[in-house]
């Protein structure tokens, strides 16, 4: 044995070659935290001091090679100062660097995902030898930074500018060939293979048929590129990629700014210049949003898998209502393998369902992502019926008829008659109280609320919607149906609306108001999109419908008229009355037409201004300011309602539910992180300033309470 740690240990195999061989203790992959770099470090000393080794193969006990840096390690790391992070860097990378720089040839045998950290291990061996299953890359951009353990200089010097720059500004995962085919890896063999492949490479290198140092040498060199041609490839890509990344994420375009910068450089002064990069963007809000993020999913995720446990199966499934959202429910049933049950009440109902799900699978076929043995397979496993015929093998159902209170009661007694005691019933609805709902079953235990967002096969979330009956067992049932289905589930508490439509309607609530006093619609959704959303408030109204909007609005006035509640006419209404519904019937806020290539465009119609005339009262010419304080209050605010009144469980699932429900900035990391960063206190002050607006727009007690005592919802 030639090292023995708790992440690593390094022995000799055969004929003075050594493996390296990470396996974390107590994990079920291998990561890169302070205890794996610093043993790495150790390890490589001691392959230094060892007499007559010949050379060195890197392996992984575990089914991955390295998933990548602990991510739990760095919200710590990142509140240190530009300066430590700096230090912190350049002495992880002096043991990089000492791997790289070891006395005899070096190749890793890439077993499994080898991602950040992970392949920038590999990079620091001479030569790569990958499993034809494995996965490389370096995804630092999607936390708002970017490689750090000098995969910016090793990889730009192996594969070229313009492959680094495709791999580290786009973040990619890359399979086997396209790695080959770059050059990030030497050989593509099978994962049984690997070590042999590497030994063999070893001494091929030892008998001099491969030269391991010149490759080393390109690694550790300047950038061969002339200054024109380093112009072009660094400009041009500059450009494509802000474009693409944006002005809210800056990583990527820094990351080819500091490749430019050290294109010049030698490996030593490179790495300095990248320290210094990534420095700078581990101390943005953008990555301590995206780092947050990041562990609010893991810990989402930990929940949903506590739940699994308590679940019943769910072998066969059902449906009712097949329009939008029962067709929707049933493709993606059947896409992930539940065969359903799609029961309407008339044919025409069904034969719509029905294409809606065949419109997707040749959409898949189409792009290769299936074949049409496996298309037939799912669409057989969709049973479309008008009765309730095979119900009694039925384990849950999902309620999706009209948004009807008295329909949905009609329809769920019924079912609850046909279905076995022990079946799971759940409902769509997107507004009404599930509370309400349950009131005439006789085995509420079994009823929650499973609320899929439009378009079901695009949107991650699923709230799953606890009454004051439910059962834990319903609610782990529908958790686990949900993660089957490829969801991602939060469970919230009953209320109006539920956690994201409560808190969707303020928000509209805001614009309302704005396009009251003066503001054009078109320019609150121009600043709100600069902000970050998918899409501004007037077009996504047009996306969800006006008499969806319209509808939904008076439940949740109703359910909250305080704040809720809105005087006279609305812009909502006025686009309502005109049949305006938005994108369904080609008119909203704006007009839809159809382009060249058939798709639906947005344009701009002058008679909307026209017929909003009467609901103006006065022309104000607001700042982009002022616009997203009144926008943003009102949703921040009734967030935190949800978190006061138990609706959700802790501030993560609240600002989850909004990045997957309604495509809250996922850089800015949730509504509840957003009054964080911007300081309770200013928050409130801010508020403050709008009292006139409205409650829509007052704090709660306990917020201004936080404002004093300097508390915050996240650390
Ligand atoms: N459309 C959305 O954006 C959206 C999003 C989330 C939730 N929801 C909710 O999903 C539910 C369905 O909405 P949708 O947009 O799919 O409506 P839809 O009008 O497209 O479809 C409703 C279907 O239910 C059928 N139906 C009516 N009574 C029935 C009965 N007794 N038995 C079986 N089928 C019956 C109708 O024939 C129709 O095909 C509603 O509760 C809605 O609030 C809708």
């Amino acid at each position: 044995m030639i090292y023995e740690g708790k992440a690593i240990t390094v022995k000799e195999i055969e004929g003075g070659i050594a493996q390296l061989d990470f396996d974390l203790q107590g994990e079920s992959v291998n990561k890169f935290n302070r205890l794996t770099i610093e043993e790495l470090g150790a390890a490589a000393e001691a392959l230094k001091s060892q007499k007559n080794l010949k050379g060195l193969v890197v392996t992984s006990s575990k089914d991955s090679f390295i998933v990548g840096a602990d991510i739990t390690e760095f919200t710590e790391l990142f509140a240190g100062s530009e300066e430590d992070l700096v230090a912190n860097n350049l002495k992880a990378n002096e043991v990089f660097n000492a791997i790289e720089d070891l006395p005899f040839p070096t190749v890793t045998a890439i077993n499994g995902i080898a991602l950040g950290g992970g392949f920038e291990m590999c990079l620091a061996t001479d030569y790569r030898v990958m499993a034809p299953k494995a996965k490389v890359g370096l995804p630092e951009v999607k936390l708002g930074i970017f490689p750090g353990f000098g995969g910016t200089v090793r990889l730009s010097r192996l594969v070229g500018v313009d492959n680094a720059v495709e791999w580290i500004a786009g973040g990619t995962e890359n399979r086997a060939d396209a790695a080959l085919k770059v050059g990030a890896v030497d050989a593509v063999v099978e994962a049984g293979k690997l070590v042999d492949a590497a030994v063999a490479i070893i001494n091929q290198c030892n008998e001099g048929k491969l030269d391991n140092l010149a490759r080393r040498e390109e690694k550790k060199g300047k950038i061969k590129l002339n200054a024109m041609e380093s112009m072009m490839a660094f400009e041009i890509s500059k450009a494509f990629v802000a474009g693409k990344a944006g002005k809210n994420y800056p990583a990527p375009v820094e990351a080819i700014k500091t490749m430019q910068k050290h294109a010049g450089m030698t490996r030593d002064k490179a790495i300095e210049v990248e320290a210094k990069g990534f420095a700078k963007m581990a101390k943005t809000n953008v990555a301590a949003c995206l780092v947050g993020l990041f562990l609010n999913d893991q810990a989402l995720k930990k929940k949903a898998s506590a739940w699994e446990k308590e679940a019943s199966d769910v072998k066969l499934a059902a449906v009712l209502g097949a329009g939008i959202m029962g067709g929707g429910v049933a493709y993606q049933s059947a896409l992930k393998g539940t065969p359903i049950i799609m029961k309407d009440i008339n044919q025409d109902g069904i034969t719509l369902g029905l294409n809606e799900a065949k419109k997707q699978l040749v959409k898949r076929v189409d792009k290769g992502k299936m074949d049409a043995g496996k298309m037939a397979d799912v669409l057989n496993s969709i049973t479309p019926t008008l009765n309730y015929g095979d119900f009694k093998n039925v384990d849950l159902v999902v309620e999706a008829v009209v948004e009807n209170p008295k329909v949905k009661d009609i329809v769920l007694r019924e079912t609850e008659d046909m279905v076995r005691d022990d079946a799971i019933i759940t409902s769509n609805t997107s507004t009404i109280s599930i509370d309400l709902l349950a009131k005439n079953l006789k085995r509420p235990e079994n009823f929650c609320g499973m609320h899929f967002f439009n378009p079901v096969h695009m949107m991650p979330l699923v709230e799953v919607i606890r009454g004051a009956k439910t059962s834990d067992r319903a609610i782990a049932t529908t958790v686990a149906y949900a993660k089957a289905m490829g969801k991602t589930p939060i469970v919230v508490n009953d209320c109006p609306g539920f956690l994201v439509n409560r808190v969707l309607f303020p928000y509209f609530g805001g614009f309302i108001g704005l396009v009251r006093d003066g503001a054009d619609f078109q320019k609150v959704d121009k600043v709100m999109e600069k902000f970050g959303w998918p899409m501004g408030p007037a077009y996504l109204l047009d996306v969800v419908g006006m008499d969806t909007g319209k509808h939904a609005g008076a439940v949740m006035a109703d359910g909250f008229p305080d704040r809720m509640k809105h005087e006279g006419t609305t812009a909502i209404d006025v686009m309502f009355d005109n049949n305006r519904y938005g994108q369904k019937n080609d008119k909203g806020f704006y007009k839809y037409e159809l382009d060249r290539k058939g798709k639906q465009q947005k344009v701009v119609d002058e008679e909307t201004y026209k017929l909003l005339e009467p609901v103006v009262q006065g022309k104000n010419e607001f700042s982009d300011e002022d616009i997203i304080a009144r926008m943003m209050i009102p949703l921040c605010l009734e967030t935190v309602r949800c978190l006061e009144d138990g609706i959700v469980e802790d501030p993560a699932d609240a600002d989850m539910g909004l990045i997957f429900g309604i495509g809250f900035p996922p850089f800015r990391g949730g509504a509840l992180r957003y009054i964080d960063d911007l300081g309770v206190d200013k928050f409130v002050e801010l508020a403050d300033k709008f009292a006139d607006l409205g409650p829509l727009y007052h704090p709660t007690e306990k917020l201004r309470e936080m404002a004093k005592t300097g508390k915050k919802f996240f650390g």
